[in-house]
């Protein structure tokens, strides 16, 4: 699967011919000034929790790209009261399947549990924050939003095999690199690609210390590059 980082938490992940894109927050971010915003493609946009930097572009880009938010069911809602008109409510525990082309192959989306806030940049309740757990024939990965360690990692290392995740690893707010490595071994994946750290000051991390500890317990943490594109 071919992964683009846009910086702090804004990954996208292209599936057959369709491109998710998981909590944009661009245009903010001075780590981002590099990334041009009217060349950002998504088909889906996909909302772990309101909070502002992870939501930032989303009415700008789902309109660009006539792309289909899919979120809780209270962020689906907020967003297209703010011009984001194509969404896909959903809420933790359910499953969806979406179209990775036109040929009837799909994706399919579960919400997981995430251990943290979530509120909009107005003060409306912004629903339970969430995880996304995304099964394709190209392969699985965990998305896991702003959230804290929790057990329920477990049960997503024990329903489903992880190709890749998604895990914070910025501290203060969300778990950090310890925690982190421990969640990996909860949903018993090698392969970890960092995120939620270095945007702001209260999440800098020794990204040389994280690599040691990742390397000394035999996972492998990539942190990419803001532009950068790999395929895994
Ligand atoms: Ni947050
Ligand atoms: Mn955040």
């Amino acid at each position: 699967m071919e992964i683009t980082y846009y910086g702090h938490s804004c990954f996208s992940v292209k599936i057959g011919q369709k491109t998710i894109l998981f909590d944009p927050f661009i245009t903010p971010n001075e780590k981002a000034s590099n990334i041009n915003i009217s060349e950002v493609k998504a088909d889906y946009i996909l909302i772990s929790h309101g909070h502002y930097d992870h939501i930032a572009d989303a009415v700008l880009l789902a309109q660009q790209n006539d792309a289909t938010v899919v979120s809780n069911y209270e962020i689906v809602d907020w967003l297209s009261k703010q011009g984001a008109t194509k969404g896909h409510p959903m809420n933790i525990g359910g499953h969806w399947f979406f179209d990775a082309d036109d040929n009837g192959t799909k994706f399919k989306v579960k919400c997981v549990v995430a251990v943290h806030s979530s509120v909009m940049p107005d003060g409306t309740y912004g629903g339970n924050p969430m995880g996304f757990l995304i099964e394709s024939a190209e392969g699985n990965f965990y998305y896991a939003g702003d959230t804290a360690l929790t057990y329920d990692m477990k049960l997503i290392g024990d329903y489903k095999s992880i190709d890749f995740a998604f895990l914070p690893i910025g501290n203060n707010f969300t778990m950090g690199i310890d925690n982190a490595l421990i969640a990996s071994e909860f949903i018993k994946c090698q392969n970890i690609i960092g995120m939620h750290y270095d945007t702001f000051g209260y999440i800098t991390i020794d990204s040389v210390e994280a690599a040691a500890k990742f390397q000394m317990a035999g996972i492998d943490l990539q942190l990419f590059n803001i532009g950068e594109t790999k395929t895994i």
